[in-house]
């Protein structure tokens, strides 16, 4: 008779598999970031700065910008950056508990497991490292709404597999290629720039990781199954897109919150950066079968493709 432990459904994961991780924890061992030593936190904000690159304000490029005082650019930037770092927060939140669940009884002699537990550490650090930027800049908390908090309290509780892998994978590219800007942007807060360094270094081992556990769970699936997870990411990212900048930022600029988030969605430039910061994501999923029609429309809706 087989023992219990033998009728748990176990998922192919080979030698190969196990060597992607090998190289990653490798490469977490020659270069990670404490941010607590590696950033001034005490140095002041020189008053000009701003919190990002205006061209990845959501309103560079509007009328309303070009009536902007520049203080208002600077506030405004700011905010934005604050929220995405707070949205950045609350998804590592949801990351980490679905890593750990994920790995929950797996091997802990395979690099696998140590590798996302290494993940999960580096997301802890990155959280407070957001914290204590926000706190720095004077950014307000910028929750997600009701729902959104809800629907992403659901998701970190049932998501698993690819659905779980997905959504990792699409937050971290999408903060990547702002974060490439950010780290060399022209007169924009060092605090900004370093943290954003860091962010970037790292997590381009959690994306290497994380489209590696997409390819692994989805080795053999069924049409079903890869049409379900390209539906269920495609949605997290919605979710994530359309969350990133909370409409209080322009409250906190002095703007007309009505008129500026409307002038944000109708950007034309604004849609492009976001496909821009998309393409290498879509191909991604296009390769894995993930951009289905019912996905692509979604993507579309939000000028990630
Ligand atoms: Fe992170
Ligand atoms: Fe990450």
């Amino acid at each position: 008779m087989a023992h219990p432990a033998e009728r748990i459904p176990t998922r192919t994961h080979t030698a190969a598999d196990d060597d992607v991780s090998k190289r990653l924890l490798d490469s977490a061992a020659t270069l990670s970031y404490d941010p607590a030593v590696e950033i001034d936190w005490d140095a002041p904000l020189p008053p000009g700065q701003y919190g990002l690159n205006p061209e990845w304000s959501t309103l560079y490029g509007t009328a309303l910008w070009a009536e902007m005082t520049e203080e208002q650019r600077v506030t405004l930037t700011r905010h934005e950056v604050g929220s995405i770092m707070t949205t950045g927060i609350w998804f590592e939140m949801i990351l980490q508990q679905m890593v750990l669940r994920d790995q929950y009884l797996n091997n802990p002699a395979g690099a696998e497991f140590r590798f996302a537990l290494t993940e999960i550490a580096d997301e802890c650090r990155h959280s407070i490292m957001f914290a204590r930027a926000c706190e720095k800049m004077g950014i307000p908390q910028y929750r997600p709404n009701q729902v959104v908090a809800q629907a992403g309290r659901a998701y970190k509780t049932l998501a698993r597999g690819e659905l779980a892998y997905g959504g990792i994978l699409v937050a971290e590219e999408v903060l990547d290629v702002m974060q490439r800007d950010w780290m060399r942007g022209e007169n924009v807060l060092d605090i900004v720039r370093g943290t954003s360094r860091i962010h970037v270094v790292e997590e381009s081992r959690h994306m290497k990781f994380a489209r590696q556990e997409i390819r692994e769970r989805l080795r053999g699936a069924g049409t079903l199954r890869r049409r379900n997870a390209a539906f269920g990411i495609a949605v997290g990212a919605y979710v994530i897109v359309t969350s990133m900048v909370h409409p209080s930022v322009y409250k906190a600029a002095g703007l007309d919150v009505g008129r500026a988030l409307a002038e944000a969605r109708a950007s034309e430039h604004r849609r492009a950066m976001m496909r821009t910061s998309s393409r290498h994501l879509m191909a991604f999923l296009a390769e894995n079968g993930l951009l289905t029609a019912a996905a692509a429309r979604l993507y579309r809706r939000i000028h990630m493709l």
